[in-house]
């Protein structure tokens, strides 16, 4: 069966002229299909270097209106456009701007996990793979950093020369793993090495060997002569680590933290998606084209991991 939908979705692919884009957390079939798997920034770059008249999104929301955004002249499809993203939604223009009134001259960066709106009202956006070498960037000491207050917080112990302004955001998955989980894994399997992504509470962070976005931990974990390794972020991404290194184990902190938004894109959904030619993610002209100078000043920038 998922055979035969399998060639169904090449054929279609190849027929719309299609490129599938799936992020690190998406269920492990969806992730086979795909013709590149990677992290947000990962996923911004293919997009914008992709050939193919269509992109087929399966990760959540703002990752789809990033890659509309990033290219105006391409259909962006959502299998599932209900997939969104709880920490993005928690900021509002309205809440920045009275930030930003709090804050005059201050700059904004804004993590990719937020609206193309909130990303026209900032002056450069950001992933987990680059907010401290985006941060550092800017001349100004003093930065407003949305939504996230986890990803500011990792950010500003990096950077202490800066006073980063946070705002209440947080995602609700990665704060389901609390430092109990991390201190458990780590009697269970002493051997293993933490690896934790910088959305977690720093409470968690500061029990980790290393605080990296999904991609960094993919790059890590094959460049590492370890064998084991606890993983704290999103459950998807154990799929793609075990695929790449079939020799080496893993351990979940918490089996708790899946993301239902990420789930929501199926096998049957990408089909359907490509055979109607919908959901389109469409961005107004005038949101996207200042959205894009804070994508593209983030990209001339480039990863940290
Ligand atoms: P990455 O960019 O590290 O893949 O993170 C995206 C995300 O949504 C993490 O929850
Ligand atoms: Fe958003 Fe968290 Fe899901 Fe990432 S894991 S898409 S930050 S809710």
């Amino acid at each position: 069966m998922a055979a035969e939908l399998f060639s169904k979705i090449l054929k279609l692919k190849k027929e719309r002229n299609a490129v599938i884009l799936a992020h690190n957390y998406q269920r492990p079939e969806v992730q086979d299909i795909a013709d590149y798997v990677g992290d947000s920034l990962g996923l911004s770059i293919q997009a914008s270097k992709a050939k193919a008249d269509v992109i087929v999104f399966c990760g959540v929301h703002f990752m789809a209106e990033t890659a509309a955004i990033l290219c105006p002249d391409k259909k962006i499809i959502m299998p599932e456009v209900k997939a969104g993203c709880p920490m993005a939604d928690m900021i509002t223009v309205e809440k920045l701007q009275k930030i930003k009134d709090q804050n005059p001259n201050v700059p904004v960066v804004c993590y990719v996990n937020t609206s193309a709106e909130i990303k026209a009202e900032s002056d450069i956006c950001c992933t987990s793979a680059n907010s401290v070498k985006v941060v550092a960037s800017l001349p100004d000491k003093e930065v407003i950093f949305v939504p996230d207050k986890y990803l500011g917080a990792y950010t500003q112990s990096k950077i202490p020369d800066k006073k980063l302004v946070l705002y209440e955001g947080y995602c609700p998955t990665h704060a389901n793993i609390f430092p109990e989980h991390i201190e458990a894994a780590k009697k269970a399997h002493p051997q293993a090495l933490v690896l934790v992504h910088p959305e977690c509470r720093p409470q968690v962070t500061a029990l980790a060997d290393e605080v990296l976005s999904t991609g960094g931990m993919l790059k890590f974990v094959k460049n590492s002569e370890k064998q084991e390794f606890i993983i704290g972020t999103e459950m998807g991404i154990i799929y793609t680590l075990q695929k790449q290194n079939p020799g080496k184990n893993f351990y979940p902190a918490s089996e708790r933290a899946v993301c239902p938004n990420m789930k929501l894109t199926t096998l049957e959904k990408v089909f359907w998606s490509l055979e109607d030619m919908k959901t389109e993610v469409v961005v107004p002209k005038e949101v996207a084209d200042k959205a894009r100078k804070a994508i593209e000043r983030m990209l001339e920038i480039g990863r940290q991991d």
